[in-house]
């Protein structure tokens, strides 16, 4: 086949194919669990929110590759993102303030994520918010 504009044609569908190809041999992408509020100086908040959020809340987590996600979801790269959030952020780490918005929302992370926080872990974070977040290493 010498004719140039197949062999551009099928130069570019290997472009395309090669990394698709490589991609469902190698499996998904493993779940991102760090890379969340990368200037907070409180590390329990640090830490647990780069566990069970990054992964659909950060830059480079595997966001693009869950429904819906994309638009409409926060982001928790950094201390701002975690403060603008403050209002959306208590009704989704509270499982009862969830239930009562109207319509109910999800709490996060979803239950089928394989990540999920302890009760003591979840409270840990509702009462930094409540405390208003300082970003010290003791969070108070
Ligand atoms: C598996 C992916 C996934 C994980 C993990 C996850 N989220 Fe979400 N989150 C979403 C998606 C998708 C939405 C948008 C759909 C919805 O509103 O429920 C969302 C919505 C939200 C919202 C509402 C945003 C808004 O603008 O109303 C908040 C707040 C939130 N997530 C916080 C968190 C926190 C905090 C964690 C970790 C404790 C977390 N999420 C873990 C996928 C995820």
């Amino acid at each position: 086949m010498r004719n140039p504009i197949a062999m551009a044609v099928c130069r570019l569908a290997a472009l395309l194919l090669i990394p698709g190809c490589y991609q469902s041999f190698n499996g998904p992408r493993p779940i991102v669990t760090e890379g969340a509020l990368t200037d907070v100086r409180y590390e329990p908040a640090q830490r647990l929110v780069s566990i069970t959020c990054a992964d659909c809340h950060t830059r480079n987590g595997n966001n693009e590759t869950q429904p819906d996600a994309w638009g409409h979801a926060v982001r928790l790269d950094t201390y701002k993102d975690w403060l603008d959030s403050r209002k959306v952020l208590l009704e989704r780490l509270d499982p009862v303030t969830a239930a009562e918005q109207d319509p109910p929302v999800d709490v996060m992370p979803q239950t089928t994520f394989k990540y999920q926080l302890t009760d003591t872990e979840r409270d840990t974070l509702l009462q930094w918010i409540k405390r208003g977040s300082p970003n010290t290493e003791s969070g108070f």
